[in-house]
């Protein structure tokens, strides 16, 4: 394939990469951009296959259709829910493809290289593997915490910080003797020190970050992910995977920075860990006050009385699958003439957009459904808000308790309406592990048991 072809090739799947981000950023072209990614996706496979691979051609093609059957199986039986965890440890495969990929390079390289580009190319290495290596641990260690399989509390070590700066140093003067090490063995020594260290660092970093800023570490892993794969590029001189990399490392900057403004966190404290270490507790309520409850009958009455009612979704309607019945109830609302929008907190769900993306499955029109900026003043004006299984993003606490792991964390301000009613199984904590006063405010009502079951029969009643 003639030179020119792959940069024209190449350059087609950058403009569809970039198409697709854009598509992403709003509900009703994410689809397009979608698919502008995956046909971007498919031309820079196809084209670097057709280009570059010379020798073991069965060897490649056995492992792309055994990833490729993985992956189809994998999208095939993962739910909703299980998103974040997926990709979670999606990334963690980009960290460990840099890592491995850096190894094979220092083994063989494809070009040797001499004088500065020889140092380049040991600098381009050392940074792959390093990025690539904790952002593998990181993100399994993210999946461990997303999926409940590791405890969602921070690992506060003693003199973490003193510990984080110490592995810090030690990578740094590691670097600077593996540059230009003239004993490959000596180098391949230093370099596998340096990999361990980063792995330790990849876990330790994750481990200190605590339950609610968890938002913050999946957009900062994206990052990372997408800054491995640009090293990766920069190692095998392959220009359009420093290009995609680039941009999935900035877009995931953005969001860690996105994220880190709808928590009210400062990124760097975020990284150093030790939000979420104190109060809170998922065995039963701490606060003083009566819970009152309400029936279906008796909520189908209210809602029938009211002009504007406000639906706050979170997690637990993902883990419901009431997104589908709360799309049934809107449209029976708007048909007999109540106003009804959708309030979405920034964090709520599991990832990032988790509750547009449900919305928009069950085909809630994108018209009513506004982000937690645009209606927060208006819950004076709201009859009812109903609150489908969120919990820390409606938690008073946030604005109320300096003490409180979500201390600062701007939330919908629900209480401020005229009644609000909380659909939950229990009175269990949410994800960050702290009481929720709302449930026992005078204006408040419980209904409880499954999301999905209370708002089918809601329906029917209504
Ligand atoms: P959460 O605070 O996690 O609360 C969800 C609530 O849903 C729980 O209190 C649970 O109470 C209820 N629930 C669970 N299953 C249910 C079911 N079948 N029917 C009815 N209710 C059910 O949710 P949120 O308000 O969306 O807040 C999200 C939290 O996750 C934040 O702390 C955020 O920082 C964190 N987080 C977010 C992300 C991103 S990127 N969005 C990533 C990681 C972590 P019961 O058990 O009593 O029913």
């Amino acid at each position: 394939m003639s030179s020119s072809l792959i940069t024209v090739s190449y350059l087609a799947s950058a403009a569809l990469f970039i198409l697709a981000l854009g598509g992403l950023s709003t509900n009703d072209t994410a689809r397009r951009g979608n698919l502008f990614g995956m046909i971007g996706m498919a031309i820079a496979v196809l084209v670097t296959v057709i280009a570059f691979v010379n020798r073991n051609f069965e060897i490649l093609v056995a492992l792309m259709v055994a990833g490729g059957v993985i992956g189809f199986v994998l999208s095939r039986r993962v739910q909703m829910t299980q998103m974040p965890e997926l990709v979670a440890i999606l990334h963690s495969l980009v960290g460990l493809a840099a890592v491995l990929i850096g190894f094979a390079t220092f083994l063989e390289p494809a070009i040797e290289y001499v004088g500065v580009e020889k140092t380049i190319h040991e600098i381009e290495i050392y940074i792959g593997i390093c990025i690539g290596a904790l952002t593998f641990t990181g993100s399994v260690i993210a999946y461990g915490k997303l999926s409940g399989m590791i405890g969602g509390a921070p690992m506060m070590l003693p003199a973490r910080h003193w510990l984080n700066l110490a592995l810090f140093i030690a990578v740094v003067v590691i670097a600077v003797r593996f540059v230009g090490e003239p004993d490959h063995d000596q180098a391949m020594l230093l370099l596998l020190a340096m990999t361990v260290i980063a792995l330790l660092f990849g876990i330790h970093m994750v481990a200190a970050i605590g339950g609610a800023d968890m938002p913050v570490v999946i957009s900062m892993l994206n990052s990372y992910s997408g800054w491995a794969a640009a090293a990766t590029g920069f190692m095998l001189s392959n220009d359009l995977l420093i290009v995609t990399g680039a941009l999935v490392g900035s877009s995931g900057a953005i969001l860690s920075y996105i994220m880190c403004r709808a928590m009210n966190r400062h990124f760097i404290s975020v990284i150093a860990g030790g939000f979420g270490t104190s109060g809170g507790s998922s065995a039963g309520p701490s606060f003083e006050g009566e819970v009152q409850t309400i029936d279906i009958p008796a909520m189908a009455e209210l809602l029938n009385g009211a002009k504007q009612v406000m639906i706050i979704p979170g997690y637990g309607m993902a883990t419901a699958q009431a997104q589908h019945a709360v799309a049934d109830i809107t449209r029976t609302l708007i048909n007999k003439g109540i106003k009804v929008r959708f309030g979405i907190h920034p964090v709520a769900g599991r990832m990032p957009g988790h509750m547009n993306v449900l919305l928009a499955e069950a085909k809630v029109p994108y018209d009513i459904v506004f982000e937690m900026d645009e209606i927060n003043d208006d819950f004076p004006d709201i009859d009812v808000s109903i609150v489908v299984g969120a919990n820390d993003t409606v938690n008073p606490l946030a604005q109320e308790d300096v003490d409180s792991p979500i201390s600062g964390m701007p939330v919908l301000e629900v209480w401020k309406g005229r009644t609000t009613v909380v659909l939950k199984r229990g009175m269990a904590a949410g994800y960050a592990g702290v009481d929720n006063p709302l449930f026992v405010k005078e204006n408040t009502r419980m209904l409880f048991g499954d999301a999905r079951a209370s708002l089918e029969s809601l329906a029917q009643a209504l």
